[in-house]
């Protein structure tokens, strides 16, 4: 797809469909007061009729409006003016290029950036991008294409280049996760970070299940033995900062989660695939690092595993012994996450990392805490956990903190090793699932992100299929962009 930003009014400009957004209070966007006034008033007829309210993400569709030389016309709606940040922009203009893209089209003009709004070209371009990505990965005929060329209203250019970067890695991030497991599994996903590593320039070094045995990965391991499909893990190194210590960014890469011995019932493991959404946004996030040439220095490290139930199977009261030396009873092959990443992290730390977030599908309990569309942070570090909470906000992607009082940590002592893997009970259980994660962490500001609820979408939304979200990679770019 092509992209160019433009400053042609909405009125002459040459795309088969123009998009312009509306509010559910203010008065009408600049575009939309054009489209009104040589429309000979038909936005103010159809709000004052209530055919079109401005509420979020309504469409309205306009065909063949005299004064406008676009013969499509969509209008979406983007809620209240104050409230509308550059998520909402995303959505907005997700949904609009989801509606339009139904259609083979060869140009679309998108006039969002407007009004209390402007300077979101890149959101813009971001959702036109991502909306007009279909999941049906493997469907025939596809329900959604995107069109061939995208002008976006506002001369900014490098916020035109910045969109489409963001655009690129979000859905690289959704792709990634909507592949089957059949064919996204630890060696084919390694073998896509080799590709995003060249392409993009980054440094890249993957651990086969030999390496993984002599740098004593026992806890990651583990979960891989149940397994016909050996384990990775896969190391990507940027650097576009000084010579200063790196910011860590991991990823749980569990391909597939069928629970192991404690299998989970069909409900909760037809999504399973989703397990690797945490490693699919680490890479989309080194990819976005790099394309944007983003002043900062990254190591970004996933942990890529299937957990099954192969007769070699870790069983229920096994002891693993961590790479970290600490010992691990098992009580639960169903709270694997953790124990990958006990093992991913203590790698990270011998990079001397100046400060770590790591993403992860890691608890339902997450999700019974916060719902489905927003993630939960956990720190040991306030002050970075601000700094992640308030890039998100400027991304407008919903994360809420959850405590991490030292109370919790009785729950996860083992009576015969130094932890076990579950928490007493159920209770509190994307807080426990954290506290063992702190475990291994040895004192580096760490953040913790459970994306357990908003990583997949088990129904459509307005602004995006069914499947993956590609959530946490706009914040984490917008996140290092600040220049931590
Ligand atoms: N991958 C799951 C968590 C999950 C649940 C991700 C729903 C996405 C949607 C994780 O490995 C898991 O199974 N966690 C268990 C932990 C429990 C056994 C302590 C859970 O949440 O039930
Ligand atoms: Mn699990
Ligand atoms: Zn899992």
């Amino acid at each position: 797809m092509q992209i160019q930003a433009t400053d042609v009014s909405i009125t002459t400009i040459d795309a088969d469909v123009a998009v312009v957004g509306i509010w559910s209070d203010e008065t009408l966007t600049p575009a939309a007061r054009a489209v009104d006034e040589a429309g000979g008033g038909v936005i103010r007829g159809l709000l004052e009729r209530k055919e079109a309210t401005g509420k979020l993400f309504e469409l309205t569709l306009l065909h063949g409006l005299p004064g406008v030389a676009a013969p499509l016309v969509v209008i979406v709606g983007m809620g209240e003016a104050a409230k509308c940040d550059s998520g909402t922009v995303f959505r907005a203009a997700a949904a609009a290029a989801r509606q339009l893209s139904a259609r083979p089209r060869k140009r679309a003009a998108f006039y969002l950036a407007e009004g209390p709004a402007v300077g979101q070209e890149a959101a813009v371009v971001c959702g036109a991008i991502s909306g007009s990505t279909g999941g049906d990965l493997y469907r025939k005929e596809k329900k959604r294409q995107a069109p061939e060329e995208l002008l976006i209203a506002g001369g900014d250019v490098s916020a035109v280049v910045r969109g489409k970067v963001l655009g690129e890695a979000v859905t690289l991030a959704r792709r990634l996760v909507n592949e089957p497991p059949h064919a996204m599994y630890p060696e084919s996903f390694a073998a896509e970070a080799e590709r995003v590593a060249k392409e993009s320039g980054l440094g890249f070094e993957v651990w086969d299940k030999a390496k993984l045995e002599r740098e004593r990965c026992g806890s990651l391991l583990a979960v891989a033995s149940g397994s016909a499909r050996p384990p990775r893990l896969v190391i990507l190194e940027y650097r576009g900062g000084k010579n200063e210590p790196p910011t860590a960014l991991i990823g749980k890469g569990v391909t597939f989660d069928s629970g192991g011995l404690s299998l989970k019932p069909t409900d909760s493991m037809t999504t399973m695939k989703c397990d690797m959404a945490g490693g699919a946004t680490v890479l989309a996030v080194m990819q976005a690092a790099a394309h944007l040439k983003l002043p900062v220095n990254l190591v970004g490290l996933i942990g890529l595993v299937e957990n099954m139930t192969g007769g070699a199977a870790m069983k229920l009261g096994d002891v693993l012994t961590a790479r970290s030396g600490k010992t691990i009873e098992v009580l639960n092959t169903d709270a694997e996450g953790r124990l990958v990443l006990a093992d991913v992290i203590n790698v990270a730390l011998e990079r001397k990392p100046a400060r770590m977030i790591d993403l992860a599908t890691l608890t339902g309990a997450c999700v019974v805490a916060l719902g489905t569309e927003t993630a939960g942070a956990f720190t040991n570090d306030q002050a970075w956990c601000d700094a992640v909470l308030a890039a998100a906000q400027r991304a407008g992607e919903p994360l809420w903190q959850l405590p991490m009082f030292p109370e919790y940590s009785e729950h996860i002592r083992s009576e015969i090793a130094d932890i076990k893997n579950t928490g007493d009970g159920r209770w509190g259980g994307a807080i426990t699932a954290a506290k063992f994660l702190e475990e291994f962490v040895e004192g580096t500001p760490w953040v913790h992100l459970d994306i357990a609820g908003p990583a997949f979408y088990d129904k459509p939304r307005p602004w995006c299929d069914f499947g993956g979200s590609g959530c946490m990679v706009r914040t984490l770019v917008e996140l290092l962009e600040a220049r931590p």
